[in-house]
């Protein structure tokens, strides 16, 4: 079973925020102990906070995500962690020109653990405003992710 899962998207002050609050607590709530952190693939934001507008959309469904601060991916988290879910395509395949040859870490969409929804990508609501649609997504992919671990 994964351990420790990084979640990667563009800026890390939006969707990677948004799903490491939401897996921290569901993570919690059903008791499984995982390590879980998140990156963005780009350095305009390191050192800030998430995003105004998602974090209030995330607070008011009971995520505090102020206390997360961006960062960059490095290449030592393949290292680092088992898993490393990217938030779309084109992160997806900037992760994969990083990955080390025998790296520890397994690259996925996250959109991979909610087929129900048909969604390919979690898409960006930096751009499409739409902060709860992003956090419906990420919800659902959080819980299908967290009952493949627990198989
Ligand atoms: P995120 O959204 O990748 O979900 O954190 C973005 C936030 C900011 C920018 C891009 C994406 N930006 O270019 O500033």
């Amino acid at each position: 079973m994964a351990q420790s899962i990084l979640f990667v998207c563009l800026g890390n002050i939006c969707r990677s925020p948004s799903a490491e609050g939401v897996l921290r607590r569901m993570a919690e709530a059903r008791g499984v102990a995982l390590e879980i952190d998140s990156a963005g693939t780009g350095d305009w934001h390191v050192g800030e906070p998430p995003y105004g507008p998602m974090q209030e959309a995330a607070k008011a469904r009971g995520y505090d995500l102020s206390p997360l601060r961006a960062r960059q991916v490095q290449r030592a988290d393949f290292e680092r962690y088992d898993l490393i879910l990217a938030m779309d395509d084109k992160n997806f395949a900037h992760l994969r020109r990083m990955q080390p040859e025998a790296g520890r870490a397994t690259l996925r969409l996250f959109t991979d653990y909610a087929p129900t929804t048909g969604a390919t990508e979690v898409p960006d609501p930096y751009y499409t405003r739409d902060f709860d649609g992003a956090l419906d997504l990420i919800e659902t992919a959080a819980r299908g992710l967290l009952d493949q671990l627990s198989e």
